[in-house]
């Protein structure tokens, strides 16, 4: 009984501080998506600036945020975006897609990285936060 009860406290610590880890991620991602927010917009109502809008990025495809005119580069990039490609790409934009129109020098911290894919990756196709 004792053991179990051990047990249990255990996997709550756990689960506990996992979701404390990931919310510190998501606010430190939120605040390094600032440097986005001169020209993409992501969450429920987000429209197309100067980038497109970024909701449901994660499994979507490259150039297909509706209304949005994209470079030929980035509409024929063939990627559809995931975690390990849109870490590649965020290092260094025009390396990853060369030709695009989007002016941005890059991130190259891994942490900051991280974060900012697990803000950005939260949000579903409708800019819901996803359970
Ligand atoms: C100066 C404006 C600017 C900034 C700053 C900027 N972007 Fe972009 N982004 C663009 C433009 C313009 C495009 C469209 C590129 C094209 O069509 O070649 C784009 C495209 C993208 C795409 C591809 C989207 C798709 O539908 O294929 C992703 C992902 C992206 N940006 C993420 C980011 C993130 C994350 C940041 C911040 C770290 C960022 N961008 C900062 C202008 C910007």
């Amino acid at each position: 009984m004792k053991k179990l009860t051990f047990g249990a406290l255990m996997i709550l610590t756990v689960t506990a501080t996992a979701s404390a880890a990931m919310a510190q991620d998501v606010a430190a991602g939120k605040s390094s998506f600032n440097k986005c927010l001169a020209c993409h917009a992501i969450g429920e109502g987000a429209k197309n600036k100067v980038g497109p809008e970024l909701n449901g990025i994660d499994g979507r495809k490259s150039g297909t945020a509706p209304d949005y005119n994209y470079s030929d580069a980035n509409k024929n990039s063939g990627i559809t975006w995931n975690e390990a490609l849109f870490k590649e790409y965020i290092k260094d934009p025009k390396a990853k897609i060369p030709g695009t129109k989007m002016a941005f020098a890059g991130i190259k911290n891994e942490t900051e990285i991280n974060n900012l894919w697990t803000f950005v990756s939260q949000f579903d196709k409708d800019g819901k936060i996803k359970q």
